[in-house]
């Protein structure tokens, strides 16, 4: 683990602060994420700086200061010694003062006690010493603080053993879990975040106070839990904070499409595969290959149609008939339950869940050309990242159906190169657009012009026409006849 009193070589700004603390007359501390980070040897740039009145007074202006009002003369004092590439903030009515820096963020806040009604994240507050300041936060690992005081400089305060449950990868609450969960219940995605993100185990008691206090997620935000859900996501293996969740009795809150889709069921010696811990393992496997967060959604959601399509008949077993369109529904309706973002987002994972099933289709040898075509356009720059989820996809622990299957999308990949090489058409753009159908007919807007542009975009995507301009105009003369519609302008030769 890193040694504390290596902070004045890790970043020349703690040397300033300090330095501007004693010229302010207060005591200030490095708190939380940052110490956290720093231990872990994570790399941060959220620097929070605790401050609590100190005996003396600002040498500038001759005041002493008590914590909130020495956190902003503090933050004031220490933008000024780093000149003109420091921007300052001050948010009087909360007490605190951020200093933006060469891409570090440092908040300066004083030392704080809290306490909590049961009805509300906000807690009452009041000012108290570092202890204080470390009591009210939410883990042990994030109650550690660092002392920028001359005559402690680099001393570790860690009144909760937080250094311990570092090393032994623990997320622990510093006092009584049930008061930590029950006062601010987001801490309770937090916890399960944190144990996702750095690959810690949550303490048994710790635990158990997340499955009884779980009820009081209620009175938080879909944005804040959304925000610790995306974390969970973003980790390594996201598996792990969703099974946290789910065995919370949180998931049901949030997912209930999640867990709606848990267990296995056996007729007439059928079985079907756990569906919830299947996409699970698709989820990891798409982490283990991209970093976008949408993808990563679209692998937890893909199969979430199956709960409602989920169907047993004696002669075929089990299908989930339409499972991939009803889950695009679904979709819809869980990201606008959590505020995720309703915009081109929305329509990426949509289209991804949407797609998913169909390049497998194209495995078979009587596959045409035109049905490649039709998932090269309809996919267009997506279908990397829908070939990435349907590898994802494959979780057979049997080695030859899982050799077979890999097999069998690499021929897919290699059928939509060769199309597109020779097509063109994951970008396709019909060659005679809407408006010029409306000039050539002299149309406004209407039906017969979605009729004629849809038959020219399927003449091109089945290969019946070439894709030019010349052959697309040619039909559009064409189908306006079969529409009773004859051209106000003269006919192109
Ligand atoms: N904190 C808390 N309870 C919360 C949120 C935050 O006690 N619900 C405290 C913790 O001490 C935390 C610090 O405030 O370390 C800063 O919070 P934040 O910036 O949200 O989180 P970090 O711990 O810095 O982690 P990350 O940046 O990954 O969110």
């Amino acid at each position: 683990m890193q040694d504390t009193k290596d902070l004045s070589w890790e970043h020349p700004v703690f040397k300033v602060i300090s330095e501007a603390a004693r010229h302010c007359g207060c005591r200030c501390y490095v708190i939380g994420g940052y110490v956290r980070d720093f231990l872990l040897k994570r790399k941060s740039v959220d620097i929070d700086i605790v401050c609590t009145g100190g005996q003396g007074q600002s040498a500038d202006t001759g005041n002493s200061a008590d914590g909130p009002r020495c956190g902003i003369m503090l933050a004031k004092e220490v933008r000024s010694a780093l000149g003109k590439q420091a921007r300052l903030s001050v948010f009087k009515n909360f007490g605190t003062a951020q200093v933006a820096y060469k891409g570090l963020e440092i908040e300066f806040v004083g030392a704080r006690k809290e306490s909590y009604r049961s009805d509300s994240r906000k807690p009452i507050v009041e000012n108290g010493t570092l202890e204080d300041d470390q009591n009210r936060r939410d883990f042990t690992i994030n109650a550690l603080a660092i002392s920028l005081n001359a005559d402690d400089y680099g001393t570790l305060a860690d009144p909760f053993g937080g250094v311990r449950d570092l090393e032994n990868k623990l997320i622990r609450t510093p006092l009584d879990p049930d008061i930590t969960f029950s006062d601010d219940p987001l801490r309770m995605f937090r916890a399960i975040r944190f144990a996702s993100q750095l690959d810690f185990r949550i303490e048994d008691s710790t635990f158990d106070a997340i499955s009884r206090n779980r009820e009081r997620m209620s009175i938080l935000s879909a944005e804040r839990i959304t925000s610790e859900l995306n974390k969970i996501i973003l980790s390594e293996r996201p598996s792990r904070g969703f099974i946290m969740l789910d065995k919370a009795g949180l998931l049901e809150l949030v997912l209930p499409e999640m867990t709606a889709l848990k267990g296995t069921e056996v007729i007439s010696g059928k079985g079907h595969k756990d569906v919830f811990l299947h996409s699970l393992a698709v989820l990891d496997n798409v982490a283990a290959a991209s970093g976008n967060p949408y993808l990563r959604w679209a692998a937890l959601l893909h199969d979430t149609g199956k709960a409602v399509t989920k169907h047993f008949d004696e002669k075929t077993g089990w299908t989930f008939r339409n499972h991939d369109y009803i889950g695009t529904k679904i979709v819809f309706r869980i990201f606008k339950r959590l505020k995720l973002p309703l915009n081109e987002n929305l329509r990426y994972v949509q289209k991804i869940v949407g797609l998913h099933m169909r390049p497998i289709v194209l495995v078979e040898d009587k596959v045409t050309d035109s049905a490649v075509r039709r998932l090269l356009f309809e996919a267009g720059n997506d279908i990397e990242d829908l070939m990435v989820l349907c590898k994802a996809d494959i979780t057979t622990k049997n080695e030859s159906k899982q050799k077979q299957y890999r097999e069998n999308l690499s021929l897919v990949e290699q059928k939509l190169k060769d199309i597109e090489q020779k097509d063109h058409v994951r970008n396709f753009q019909p060659p005679v657009d809407g408006a010029e159908i409306m000039k050539v007919f002299n149309l406004p807007p209407c039906a017969a012009v979605g009729t004629i542009k849809s038959a020219i975009k399927d003449a091109i995507l089945d290969g019946k026409i070439p894709n030019d301009h010349e052959a697309a105009y040619r039909l559009m003369i064409e189908e306006g006849a079969k529409l009773g519609l004859a051209p106000a302008l003269p006919v192109q030769a």
